[in-house]
């Protein structure tokens, strides 16, 4: 039944402006997922991977058809409306992480949790919590400038989880992690598939590609070609 779906997708197209005319990158997308599905998106670079995470998470405006997140048709809801369905059914891993600079990677994390109200020393015990989740809770206090790639990577993957979150979007997830760390984050996305969450990941990485959680993939082959699903 649809209301069970987290997220569906109806003919979603987009079309970018570029200096010779529209660039199309997605053509007529339907999709549905169910709570505890995983979808992995590939496709060359420049592809529409991240186009597609980024309408589906209702951050991105579709040019024609109608996105629903749960009940939610967030394709045609004004952008106040918009703020608090997101806090409260998303979680977006970045494929540049869109750390906040100059923030301890804790009070990155804890940014998440604010529209949550809870209570400071809650708040700050889940976020180091999800830090300790990726093996990062021994640089909580570091400002996250300081921080390598695959530290920060990790750091945006705490805070992409730490509200539970219904829908995860997760951008190239291992690409800046060794595969020690790339397996543990692996297993972090098999937990939260498991208490019913939908995840939706873009990835090059074979391990990933491969993994055993994933129900569904979905293939770009050229701009604004889609094979699948
Ligand atoms: N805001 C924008 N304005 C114009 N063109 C854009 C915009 N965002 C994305 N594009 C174009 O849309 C196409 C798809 O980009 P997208 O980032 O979705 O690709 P991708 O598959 O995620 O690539 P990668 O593997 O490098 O991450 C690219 O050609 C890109 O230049
Ligand atoms: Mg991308």
């Amino acid at each position: 039944m649809a209301a069970t779906k987290t997220l569906r997708m109806r003919s979603v197209g987009k079309a970018f402006r570029g200096p010779d005319g529209p660039v199309v990158v997605l053509k007529n997308l339907n999709l549905e997922l169910e709570p505890g599905e995983v979808l992995l998106v590939t496709g060359p670079p420049g592809s529409g991977k991240s186009t597609l995470l980024s309408i589906g998470a209702s951050l991105l405006r579709p040019t024609t058809g109608e996105v629903f997140v749960q009940s939610h048709r967030v394709s045609h809801l004004p952008e106040h409306r918009l703020a608090s369905i997101r806090q409260q059914h998303v979680g977006f891993l970045f494929q540049d992480f869109q750390l906040v600079r100059g923030v301890s990677a804790v009070d990155n994390v804890k940014i998440t949790l604010v529209p949550l109200g809870l209570m400071p020393t809650e708040a700050h015990r889940r976020a180091l919590a999800a830090l300790d989740a990726v093996d990062m809770g021994h640089r909580a206090s570091q400002v996250v400038n300081y921080l390598s790639g695959g530290e920060q990577q990790r750091v945006a993957f705490a805070r992409s989880l730490v509200h539970n979150p219904t829908l995860v979007f997760a951008d190239e997830p291992t690409a800046s992690v060794d595969q020690n760390t790339g397996n543990k984050m692996i297993q972090l996305l098999v937990e939260h598939k498991s208490r019913g969450a939908t995840l939706i990941i873009a990835s090059h990485d074979p391990v990933m590609i491969n993994a055993p959680f994933v129900d569904r993939r979905l293939s770009f082959e050229t701009i604004g070609l889609l094979v699948g699903p």
